[in-house]
């Protein structure tokens, strides 16, 4: 089998690049990236060397050298990572999320059709739903649960979707779709919420809680996220959306104490600043679509999973410190300067 992994330098991306090349060895992988500040080809150096690897750098907007690149390499699955993946720069900059992630996508579903793909997975998010309120612990996001958008992220990827299930239908593309909660483990770039945390208690900076810290997030190891990715697209029907998800609820301010005492700091570190605008209150996933249907189940606990975690960022403080350096100031100064 011949894959095509867009954003594949990106945090999920790159994990699941290792995940194919140790899973499926026979299979052979064009690692796609435009390498924007969140792709870093440091996440791909362990599979330098490996023949059966090869990275590309490109947009997926362009429509004219992605067409070149399906045509030579004729690829049986097609795994769409690339995007702008975080809320708070979407906030800033809607229209950027517009083009990459509902653009970018239509023209690699066009290339899909035109070149004999085989199966075509999207990445999406469990965002798409919205949110949940936080006093209804009974409710959770199912395949069925209607899309209502909150951010342009989020109504960015609900686009993507329905345009996926269009092509679907009108054009006869073989899809699936994945709707994942929120991933932790290595090579997250830190303007999310983990890995954000750690870099500053590491330098003994204050911690930025949006409002209360009461949101609440479900977590799940991206290794998880990567085996279910996995199922789906050798395995998931076509024409299905699969949510993924391992009922790891926790509330912002839980997870950063976590950190904290993890890294022996102290709880002063942290100061409430004000609240992201039209901040999405719970997200929590029912995955037993997944696994029913293709024996899905996460290998990581919580627990487990933020100390091995916690630990790989403390082993590479290298790629931490280059990853902080540079635009990353400029970002941080004008997300938290005044905030
Ligand atoms: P990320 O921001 O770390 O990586 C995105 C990658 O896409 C980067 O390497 C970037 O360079 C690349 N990219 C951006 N624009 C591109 C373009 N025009 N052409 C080619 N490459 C481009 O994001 P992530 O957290 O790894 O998320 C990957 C995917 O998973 C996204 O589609 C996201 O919506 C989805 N997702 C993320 C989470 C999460 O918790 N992080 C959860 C569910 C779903
Ligand atoms: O649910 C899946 C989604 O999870 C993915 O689709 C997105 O790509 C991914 O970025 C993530 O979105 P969130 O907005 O939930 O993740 P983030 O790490 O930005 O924030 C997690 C929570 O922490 C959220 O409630 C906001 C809060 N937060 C975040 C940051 C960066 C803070 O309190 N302070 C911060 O500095």
């Amino acid at each position: 089998m011949k894959l095509l992994i867009t954003g594949a330098a990106g945090f999920i991306g790159s994990n699941f690049v290792y995940y194919e090349l140790d899973k499926h060895p026979e299979d052979e992988i064009v690692a796609l990236d435009l390498l924007t500040y969140a792709g870093n080809l440091k996440n791909l150096k362990g599979c330098e060397g490996n023949e059966h690897f090869r990275f590309v750098r490109m947009d997926i907007r362009d429509r004219e050298n992605i067409y070149k690149l399906f045509e030579e390499e004729q690829f049986d699955i097609v795994v769409n990572f690339a995007a702008e993946s975080h809320v708070d720069r979407s906030i800033e900059d809607p229209e950027l999320f517009l083009r990459t992630n509902i653009i970018g996508t239509s023209v690699l579903m066009d290339a899909s059709l035109k070149y004999g793909v085989k199966r075509y997975h999207q990445v999406s998010t469990d965002e798409v739903y919205g949110d949940l309120p936080l006093e209804r612990k009974d409710l959770f996001f199912t395949e069925e649960t209607p899309i209502h958008t909150s951010s342009p992220y989020s109504a960015s990827k609900a686009s993507a979707d329905l345009l996926v299930m269009a092509y679907h239908r009108t054009f006869g593309l073989n899809m699936t779709i994945s709707r994942c909660s929120n991933n932790y483990g290595p090579y997250q770039f830190p303007e999310k919420l983990i890995p954000l945390m750690i870099n500053n208690a590491r330098h003994d900076r204050s911690l930025p809680v949006y409002g209360e810290g009461l949101n609440v997030r479900d977590w799940l190891h991206v290794y998880d996220h990567c085996s279910g990715i996995d199922l789906i697209m050798r395995g998931g029907r076509n024409g299905e959306v699969y949510n993924i998800g391992g009922h790891n609820e926790k509330a912002n301010i839980e997870v950063v104490k976590t950190i904290l005492k993890e890294l022996g700091k102290p709880e002063s570190l942290i100061t409430y600043v004000t609240d992201r605008k039209g901040h999405d209150l719970r997200y929590a996933i029912d995955p037993r679509k997944i696994e029913m249907e293709l024996g899905w189940k996460p290998v990581y606990d919580f627990n487990t999973g933020i100390k091995e975690t916690i630990e790989w960022y403390m082993d590479h403080q290298e790629w931490m410190d280059e990853v902080t350096s540079g635009d990353y100031l400029h970002y941080y100064e004008q997300m938290y300067g005044n905030r």
